[in-house]
């Protein structure tokens, strides 16, 4: 079910988990706050692979995309999911409204990557999009950038565990960070366990803090 948030962006709930994919603050605002401005901006090199933990709507893609283009900067987009969601909800998602016309073609281009495949949507943007689950995934390239962005802990403690934390530190580069909405005292425990230096930063709208977790 499609749901409007406070900044007008929709997002979609979720009767399996019992939750919405972005918080009702906002979903463009907080999307915006956790993964571009405390993690993409947060990246001084030129060339980034990201990782994204649920590809779900596609806004963190998209926003990438747009910030990628601006900054001139190379971006290898990989992004796995385990439910991807119907095309239904993909045409009732208004993200692109809120950019330039242009950008409603890239949205959809975005979400008509086929699965698996390695696609150079633009210059400066790559995306592979991985129909998996996070929990078997055997990771094939060294990442700079963790989007984490799944959902809470109550619903999906597995998703957060210490395992998870440990192979996403293994296939990370030296200096490379996880960014993620959620500051919760039992995920702070499990990354830092994983081997990560953990800086608590402030929360997206509706939240007081959220993490970036550097591995050095
Ligand atoms: C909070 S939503 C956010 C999705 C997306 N980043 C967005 O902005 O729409 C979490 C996503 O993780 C996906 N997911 C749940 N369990 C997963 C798993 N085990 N492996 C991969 N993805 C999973 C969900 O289907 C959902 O799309």
């Amino acid at each position: 079910m499609i749901q409007e948030t406070k900044d007008g962006s929709a997002t979609i709930y979720s009767q399996q988990f019992d939750e919405t994919y972005h918080s009702i603050s906002g979903a463009i605002q907080e999307a915006n706050h956790v993964f571009i401005d405390a993690g993409f901006k947060f990246c001084t090199k030129k060339e980034i692979t990201i990782f994204e933990v649920g590809f779900g709507t596609g806004l963190n893609a998209f926003l990438t995309y747009i910030e990628a283009e601006k900054q001139a900067v190379n971006i290898n987009y990989i992004t796995i999911e385990k439910y991807p969601i119907k095309q239904e909800f993909v045409e009732k998602l208004n993200y692109y409204t809120f950019f330039e016309k242009k950008y409603k073609e890239i949205f959809h281009k975005i979400h008509a990557v086929e699965w698996g495949s390695d696609v150079k949507i633009s210059q400066f943007f790559s995306i592979k999009k991985i129909n998996a689950d996070l929990i078997k995934y055997n990771f094939e390239k060294r990442i700079d950038l963790v989007y984490f962005d799944a959902f809470s802990y109550n619903s999906q403690p597995e998703i957060w565990s210490i395992d998870v934390f440990e192979k996403l530190y293994k296939a990370m580069n030296n200096n490379s960070i996880i960014v993620t909405y959620s500051a919760k005292g039992i995920i702070k425990q499990n990354i830092r366990t994983a081997g990560f230096i953990i800086k608590r930063l402030k929360g997206a709208a509706g939240k007081w803090h959220m993490l970036r977790a550097t591995k050095f």
